[in-house]
Formats: C-alpha cells, structure tokens, sequence
C-alpha cells in the first residue's frame, strides 16, 4: 500500500491541525498509509514518523498551532540534509511528502522535489506573502486577531486623544499589515515594500487631526524600515514639535496563537484533500493554493524564492479611505 507522510514547517499558522486532518482522512478513503512527520523538516531528517489514522486527527480542526510540531530547520537547505531526509523516507517505504508552510517550507519542498521526491506543498504562512495563494492557510486568522487589537485600541485611543502605534508580524512583507490597516481603519500603515519617513507618518497624523479625528491607529509592520521602536523612538525626540501623544503596542506571536476562523478552516480543508488527490494521481512538485476563487497548482519552481507582490490597489484604498 502506499504510503504518504505530512509535516508542517516554519511559523505555526492557524489552520495547520484542519490541513493535517483533512490530508489523512482523504488519503485513509483512497486505502493509503498516512504518517506525520514530528517536528518539521528536522524531524524528517531525524526520521521522526507517527503513523496517522483517521481517530488520531480527531477533534483539531478548530484547534491553533499544529499537533505535529514545527522548527525553523536549517540543515535541510544543505544537500546532506536533503540526502538524509530522502534516506529516511525510503527507509520507512514512505513515497510521497506533503509539505505545509511558507516560503522556506516550500523552497525546502521544491530542492526535494529536484532530488526526485514525489512531493507537494500546502500554502500555509500567516504572512500572506507565498506566490500561489491568495490568501494563504492562516492568514485571514492572524488579520483577525490584529482587527481585534485595533479594535480594542481605538477605544482607549479615542478615550484619551491618543496615538497608538501598533506593529504586526509579517517578517519583510506588508501583506499582514495592509490587510489590518484597511479593515481596521486605520489612519496610517507603514509597510516594507515602500520606505516611509517618520516625518510622512507624522504628517498623516497631524492631518487627520486636522480633519477632526480625536485619535490615531498607525499600523506598522515589523519588517519597515522604521518599525514601531523606530517610529517611536523619532515622535519622541520630536514630541514637542509634533504635539501628540503617542503609545506603541507589539502584537507579535499573539497573532500566531488562537484558533482559526470558518475561512481558515475550509481552506486548509479544501488545500488538504487537493493535496492529496494531486499525489495519488501520480503528479507532485507543485504548491496547492488557492488563486482567483479556485484551487490552484502552481509549480514549485515558481513558488520557491519568489514574493507575492502587494495588491496595488490595496494601498490605494488603505490613503484613501484613512480620510
Ligand atoms: O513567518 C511567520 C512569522 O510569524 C513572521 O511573521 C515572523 O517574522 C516570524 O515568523 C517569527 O518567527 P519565530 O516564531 O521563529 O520568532
């Protein structure tokens, strides 16, 4: 019978635990041998397998983080890790690989697949930055917990005329910042894709005060150039000049953490059981996402080191309507 193995790699992302689920259960209904891979790409090479039945991905479809465990795995960008982690995979007559994570979990995926591994990858990374998912598993989860900060912050913000400063993940990609800006509101973003000085944020602010606003959200990614502590630090040596008063709040892993929501869960769901379907019909070396509404292969070759650019229009929409 043959045998297909899943790990999840990199970050952990809301949506994880449904993806596995929904690989090992489409693969038990075609008569497959399912394994996990404990502890991502590190456990691959240690080969650290746990053989998955149906009853053994009961209950974590609604649950964060993922059961299998995940590492930042720098041996497998070596080729005697990559040689290691093949050995491993014919030593327990595993033939095929499901990878789930971002950019570095599918590059890794990709140079496996040109050593001639049967494998395919799952677009799952809260920064929304893989090429061949709009968005990726976990994504629209960690936009969520961020609108629920600024939520939250706009009230103590209008409360006390203040300016909050709130940095979100996103590593040196915008996408997880733009997405919060605009649904949050928010009065100013500062992304990496585009360097944008303090005195321009400052200006934002100033203007939207002027406007008649009582307070201020920026929302800041934590790759900018300036980042909150950057921004911060520059509005503090100039307070007296700029004349507001100003808070920072990091979110950091607390954008990680928590469950996934409905759209998470469907599309790690639908990615999962494509997966699947992609490797027992004899094909691999491909990323399944989801592109304009519709599952979507996309060769690894275009995936691995590439960056989804930003949605033009979105950072249209995120001056124009911060008015
Ligand atoms: O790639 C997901 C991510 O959460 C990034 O947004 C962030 O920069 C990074 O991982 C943090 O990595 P770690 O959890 O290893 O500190």
């Amino acid at each position: 019978m043959k045998r297909i193995a899943v790990l999840t790699s990199g970050g952990d992302a809301a949506g994880m635990n449904a993806a596995i689920r929904a690989i090992v259960r489409s693969g038990a209904s075609q008569g497959l041998e399912m394994f996990g891979v404990k502890g991502g790409y590190s456990g691959l090479i240690a080969g650290d397998f746990v053989r998955l039945g149906v009853r053994d991905v009961g209950g974590i479809i609604g649950r964060g983080g993922t059961v299998l465990g995940t590492t930042r795995c720098e041996q497998i960008k070596s080729e005697a890790g990559q040689i290691s982690a093949l050995r491993q995979l014919r030593e327990h007559d595993i033939s095929c690989l499901v990878a789930i994570g971002g950019n570095g979990t599918q590059a890794a995926a990709y140079e496996l697949f040109e050593r001639g591994l049967c494998v395919v990858g799952v677009a799952s990374t809260i920064d929304n930055d893989l090429v061949g998912s709009d968005p990726t598993i976990g994504a629209t989860t960690a936009v969520d917990v961020a609108l629920e900060a600024i939520d939250r912050l706009r009230i103590t913000a209008a409360s006390h005329n203040r300016v909050f400063l709130m940095e979100v993940m996103g590593r040196d990609s915008g996408h997880l910042a733009l997405a919060s800006a605009i649904a949050g509101g928010a009065e100013s973003v500062v992304i990496p894709e585009m360097e944008t000085h303090p005195e321009v944020v400052a200006r934002e602010i100033r203007a939207a005060y002027d406007r008649g606003k009582s307070h201020a959200i920026v929302v800041v990614a934590e790759g900018a150039k300036y980042n909150a502590e950057g921004l911060a630090g520059h509005f503090r040596e100039h307070s007296q000049r700029l004349g507001f008063e100003l808070r920072v709040t990091k979110l950091g892993h607390i954008q990680r953490g928590g469950n996934p929501g409905v759209f998470d869960r469907l599309l790690a769901t639908e990615l999962g059981v494509a997966s699947v379907e992609y490797l027992s019909t004899g094909r691999a070396g491909v990323l399944l996402g989801r592109l304009n509404g519709a599952v979507t292969a996309t060769p690894l070759a275009q995936v691995a080191h590439a960056r989804k650019p930003l949605p033009a229009h979105q950072l249209t929409l995120a001056s124009m309507l911060a008015q």
